[in-house]
């Protein structure tokens, strides 16, 4: 069994780290503890990535799996001008430790940039833990290292790799709430089998832990498990919206879906001080 980490610098000399487990290998840039890259079976690559996704400091790469942190959406706050989904995706994260075994890979990152923002600064602490074995586990820990209670907000906003999005079912979402940013924030229910054939931005209420998603075409399903989200959002931007995105390549909506594990909007946890709070994921080829 093969099992590795080893640091590297990886598109237009960004500094990454690449995990190895078997045949499977994920890569993982360290601006925004960022996962791009992730091949369940050394070949088949299950994250989309835009092909006009940036790689440079400051800007956050478009696909893979973003870190939405410590709010998800737009800033909440009465401060003006905060970056929409926070600030982590672009802050620096250094490697604190590794482990290769038999039976999986782990790596944990920290972010080391302060906040840019002087309300969040010196108020939380962020480590990331990814996981490599059959599937690819990641897990944002966050600790408010403050003197008082602070409201985190946080998605893993995973861009899935998929072969028509116009045909992929997440079944387990049929029957469930969802606020709908696309319809002002309106609350709908799920009626019948979920699927994507225009602009799709769902903020689903009270997920299941498990989700399924199903691509008929390719056959190859994935099977989702969260924890400590609050929400699942569901995102397709579809052609328009893409091509206002200079990074989101014009054609590439056909290909992708985020499936995204949150504590969005209002269900923000709160922190007490030294207390922790772990959102997680794990997908498995199934
Ligand atoms: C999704 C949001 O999670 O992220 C969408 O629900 C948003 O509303 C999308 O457009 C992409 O955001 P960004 O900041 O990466 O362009």
């Amino acid at each position: 069994m093969q099992s590795a980490v080893r640091q590297l610098t990886a598109n237009n000399g960004q500094p990454a780290i690449e995990l190895t487990f078997d045949s499977a290998s994920a890569l993982v840039y360290l601006q925004g503890a960022h996962v791009a890259s992730w091949k369940s079976d050394g070949i088949t690559e299950m994250l989309w990535l835009s092909e006009t996704a940036n790689f440079a400091p400051g800007k956050s790469i478009r696909g893979g799996i973003p870190i939405c942190w410590p709010w998800f959406g737009g800033y909440w706050g009465e401060e003006p001008d905060r970056a929409q989904h926070g600030f982590a995706r672009v802050a620096d994260f250094e490697l604190v430790d590794f482990e290769a075994t038999d039976i999986f890979t782990r790596a944990r990152l920290r972010m080391v940039s302060d906040a840019p923002y002087p309300e969040w600064s010196n108020r939380l602490a962020l480590e990331v833990e990814i996981v490599l074995s059959d599937g690819l586990g990641i897990e944002l820990i966050t600790t408010n290292t403050s003197d008082e209670t602070v409201e985190v907000g946080a998605a893993l906003h995973t861009y899935f790799q998929v072969s028509d999005v116009t045909r992929v079912q997440i079944p387990e979402l049929m029957g469930l709430s969802y606020k709908d940013k696309v319809r002002d924030f309106d609350t709908f229910v799920q009626e019948g089998e979920f699927s994507v054939s225009e602009e799709t931005d769902r903020i689903f209420l009270d997920p299941p832990a498990k989700v399924h998603l199903i691509d008929p075409q390719s056959g190859q399903n994935l099977k989702i498990e969260s924890l400590g989200n609050t929400d699942l959002v569901v995102w397709n931007p579809w052609a328009e919206n893409a091509k206002k995105m200079p990074d989101f390549d014009d054609q590439g909506y056909l290909n992708m879906i985020c499936i995204e594990p949150a504590n969005a909007l209002d269900n923000r946890k709160v922190l007490r001080p030294e207390q922790r709070f772990t959102l997680g994921k794990t997908i498995l080829p199934v």
